[in-house]
């Protein structure tokens, strides 16, 4: 009796997995057949030292990956059981996946499923229309079923600390030439199977903006045409900040993503606060949770756009480790 994964679902569900998003859109992420599982691993080729020494966002993404990998693999009628960190010699591998009971999709599996190929990462700005509640209420409970908590900042107070804290933390970041160089390196002015395109990069930021936008090289905008005065601004935070909690959190924040393009919404990210450990530290004390702060998200309703695009599938399977 077959008791492992094929190489042909390893395939299918990879190329639903390169969809999770990732900073500078490096794709840092590998995918093989061992002994039966499914291994997601770092890409140590693709990690970015200046802008993430510590190894968090690749871990982010990557756990992002995950999750596509665990709904593709769900919705095809093969769900799997994970663990995460299987090895403890091999710090690389982020996740071993190994078939559990077949059984039907659910109903919240197949539409969250649906959602991966529609969500993209939005820098313009949104329209004024407030995301209802019952929206939010569903973004909290994605983040709570991946074992993370989703916190609004809500009102005007607490949007401007908040912004605060994002824009000393990018300009922190922006004093680096070493992060300049290596966020310019990933701009891609031509077609490209990764970086960020200047198509996505959002508009120029302007001195009146309240969010910091990450420069990738994008057109200066419409006069008129400014952020929304008072962004919903949503944190996603993990229980620790180990490497497994980040990976968790990575699961947590696709989890979220798709629930958000489900529901018809648009995010963009903004990570400085994370990068920079004071605007962390100062972030965490701000939401007055237990926990680390992960991500922080913009969410609302926007003008559609295009995903970016993904280097082919091929690329990212290692099909040198075959099965015992
Ligand atoms: C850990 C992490 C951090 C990110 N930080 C930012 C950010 O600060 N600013 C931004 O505009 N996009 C950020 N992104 C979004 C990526 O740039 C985006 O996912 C990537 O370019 C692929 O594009 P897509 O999300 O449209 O598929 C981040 C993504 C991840 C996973």
């Amino acid at each position: 009796m077959e008791t492992g994964f094929t190489i042909e679902q390893l395939r299918a569900a990879a190329a639903d997995a390169v969809r999770a998003p990732s900073l500078h859109n490096t794709q840092p992420w590998r995918f093989r057949l061992r002994d039966g599982g499914i291994e997601l691993s770092v890409d140590p080729r693709r990690r970015l030292p200046a802008t993430d020494p510590s190894g968090w966002g690749t871990r982010l993404a990557c756990g992002a990956a995950l999750f596509n990998l665990r709904l593709s693999l769900a919705v095809a009628g093969t769900p799997a059981t994970v663990r995460l960190r299987p090895y403890p010699g091999e710090p690389d591998v982020v996740a071993r996946l190994v078939p559990d009971l077949p059984r039907r999709p659910t109903p919240a599996e197949q539409s969250l499923y649906t959602a991966i190929p529609r969500r993209f990462t939005n820098r313009a700005p949104f329209w004024p229309d407030p995301v209802p509640a019952d929206a939010r209420w569903q973004l909290g409970e994605a983040a709570r079923a991946e074992q993370c908590w989703l916190e609004l900042v809500i009102g005007t107070s607490a949007v401007n600390a908040f912004a605060e804290i994002a824009r000393s933390s990018h300009r922190v970041l922006e004093r680096d030439p070493a992060y300049v160089a290596e966020r310019t390196a990933w701009i891609r002015s031509e077609p490209a199977p990764d970086g960020v395109p200047v198509a996505a990069g959002g508009p120029q930021s302007e001195p009146q903006d309240l969010l910091p936008q990450r420069g990738y090289g994008g057109r200066n905008r419409a006069p008129g045409r400014d952020f929304e005065p008072e962004p919903l601004v949503a944190v996603l935070g993990s229980a620790g900040n180990t490497a497994t909690d980040q990976i968790i959190a990575g699961q947590a924040l696709q989890r979220v993503l798709l629930t958000a393009a489900d529901s018809g919404l648009a995010v963009s990210v903004i990570s400085q606060p994370i990068e920079v450990p004071g605007a962390r530290e100062a972030l965490r004390l701000s939401l007055g949770r237990f926990g680390t702060p992960q991500m922080v998200m913009r969410i609302g309703y926007g003008q559609p756009g295009r995903p970016t695009p993904r280097r082919p599938v091929d690329e990212v399977l290692d099909l040198s480790v075959v099965r015992a």
